[in-house]
């Protein structure tokens, strides 16, 4: 990519978006951090001389197709979108009873149909650049699923497969179409856990990780453990669902 870069980063209020934001900025790259909660994007901001900030649900189709307007106005040189935002959560199947189905709807609302409208409502933008590319966040978990979040698990499993396809599509314009797929991160994705994961990579190891597979223009960008998960869903998936939900 060249040296002149825009660079929009959703979910970059914290954690994996928060970090790339972070780096990019570093490199004198126009960063742009789209939240859910205004403060968090606004503190991040503050934090970079320079950078910007907006707040949108991904989840809200309109909102982001306002955020995209917003954007070709302001940032008409838009070279690389990271579509990051998510959430996890725990949802037990086997319990007695019905689960919450708006809880349910909401995590693929933003992680599945969240992507979708980013990269819909981006790619026209996207296109019009020389050479861009957008950049959809999975996970090792859409290779081989948690148990305890099958929603989270399925989500991701769908971000690849989204993300296949499209680069599929898109092989003949301008836009190259990656998936980055962390391992698991010590970031606030894990709130809700007692503890973080005991395997977790430090944040700043991974951002760096993830720079260099983006600098080499990796179609996909696999980080530290998540590519034991690739592997083994391929070659022993029955291993590999004991190894993760041991
Ligand atoms: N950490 C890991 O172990 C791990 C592993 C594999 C993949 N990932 C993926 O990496 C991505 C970033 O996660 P993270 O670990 O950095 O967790 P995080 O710190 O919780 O960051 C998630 C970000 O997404 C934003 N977000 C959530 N819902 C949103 C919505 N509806 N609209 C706009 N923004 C929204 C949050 O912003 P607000 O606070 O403003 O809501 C937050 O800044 C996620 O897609 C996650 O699935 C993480």
């Amino acid at each position: 990519m060249s040296t002149a870069e825009v660079v929009l980063v959703t979910g970059g209020g914290s954690g994996i978006g928060g970090g790339l934001a972070s780096a990019f900025h570093a490199r004198g790259h126009q960063v742009i951090v789209v939240g859910h909660r205004r403060e968090r994007v606004e503190a991040v901001a503050a934090r970079h001389p320079g950078m910007c900030w907006q707040v949108a649900d991904v989840a809200d189709a309109e909102e982001v197709a306002a955020l995209a307007e917003e954007v070709g106005c302001r940032w008409p040189g838009l070279t690389t979108v990271i579509n990051n935002a998510g959430v996890q959560h725990l949802f037990d199947f086997a319990a007695s009873g019905p689960l919450d189905a708006a809880e349910l709807g909401r995590e693929i609302d933003v992680n599945l149909k969240g992507v979708i409208h980013v990269a819909n409502a981006m790619l026209p933008l996207l296109k019009t650049q020389p050479r861009s590319r957008l950049v959809n966040v999975g996970s090792g978990l859409g290779y081989v699923p948690l148990a305890a979040a099958p929603v989270y698990s399925a989500t991701k499993a769908g971000v690849h497969s989204f993300t296949l396809a499209l680069r599929r599509q898109l092989r003949d314009s301008p836009v190259q179409v990656v998936e980055l797929i962390p391992p698991v991160v010590a970031t606030d994705l894990h709130r809700h856990l007692e503890e973080t994961p005991p395997m977790a990579m430090d944040l700043d190891a991974f951002v760096k990780a993830a720079l260099a597979g983006l600098d080499a223009g990796r179609d996909e960008v696999v980080v530290g453990l998540a590519k034991v998960l690739r592997t083994l869903s391929r070659a022993a998936p029955s291993l590999g669902m004991k190894i993760v939900n041991q």
